[in-house]
């Protein structure tokens, strides 16, 4: 089975009845299997994505190879997205190792640089059917594991947004709604107002970044009002981590590993299982 493109695989999501897809950050190869299993016990196709540091950590080769031939396995429907990357060379690499999409993110940069530069993107995607995600406004946060302040946010604006999807047009949009990267220092709010006008405006699958900490009631409506993809990263890491501590510091040096890891990884299955079910 070869990998899915976003749009391909949000169609499969859609005739399962998921309003959006969770795309969910793998942190390590070995968290792999616990994806697909929670995949399979939600009947739903799956979506991974990874940071360019994971990528560089692991190689872009192998995370092809790896994900590829389980999806293959477990008969699976699946895409691999590259998260986050301002650097176009390491895209082109993803795209050569065959990741199925990519995200180009200039949100630090002036809109006609972040519109020309994620032109060139889509200009590269296209021929190879590989999907690209852009993304405006900043949503901040970090993914190194600081907590953050919900108030450090800048917004996407309506304006903005309408002329970015129709100057560059990319597959979906990142935007920035109230969400933040990371562990909260207080609460998500999401601007709903804000997302209904931006997906009437562009017309194209939004994305919600910083899943991780939004609650139940604001994710259930933010998918019905233009959300088509919702990234959740840290919620998997903090539960993997948190099982492992565990597990390690009980265990002795002579058991298996594999023993301390399956703990952690039934976790990741039951985090991944719990956004999912928000997506119905
Ligand atoms: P969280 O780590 O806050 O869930 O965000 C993940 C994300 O948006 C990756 O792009």
């Amino acid at each position: 089975m070869s990998l899915y493109n976003f749009n391909e695989i949000l169609k499969i999501s859609q005739e399962r009845n998921f309003k959006a897809i969770g795309s969910f950050n793998l942190h390590c190869i070995e968290m792999l299997p616990a994806f697909f299993k929670a995949a399979q016990k939600t009947n739903s196709p799956l979506m991974i994505q990874i940071s360019t540091g994971t990528a560089e950590y692991l190689g872009y080769r192998l995370l092809v190879d790896a994900v590829r031939s389980l999806a293959e396995s477990e008969n699976v429907p699946t895409c691999l997205h590259l998260d986050h990357c301002s650097d176009i060379s390491a895209i082109e690499t993803a795209m050569n190792a065959g990741f199925s999409s990519v995200m180009y993110d200039g949100s630090h940069l002036e809109l006609e640089e972040n519109i020309g530069n994620t032109r060139i993107v889509v200009e590269m995607a296209r021929p190879r059917n590989i999907t690209v995600e852009g993304e405006l406004g900043a949503i901040g946060g970090s993914e190194d594991g600081k907590a953050v302040a919900a108030e450090d946010i800048c917004f996407t604006t309506v304006e903005d947004a309408k002329r970015f999807v129709e100057e560059t047009r990319v597959d979906m949009l990142a935007v920035s709604v109230g969400t933040v990267h990371g562990l909260y220092t207080g609460k998500a709010q999401i601007q709903h107002q804000r997302l209904q006008e931006i997906s009437a405006a562009t017309g194209v699958p939004l994305v919600l970044h910083g899943g991780t900490g939004v609650s139940d009631d604001d994710m259930r409506l933010a998918v019905t009002e233009g959300i088509n993809k919702v990234n959740v990263g840290t919620e998997m890491n903090v539960q993997w981590v948190d099982q492992c501590k565990n597990t390690f510091e009980k265990g002795k040096v002579n058991d298996s590993v594999r023993k301390f890891l399956i703990p952690a990884n039934n976790a990741v299955t039951q985090v991944l299982m719990e956004k999912i079910a928000l997506f119905k």
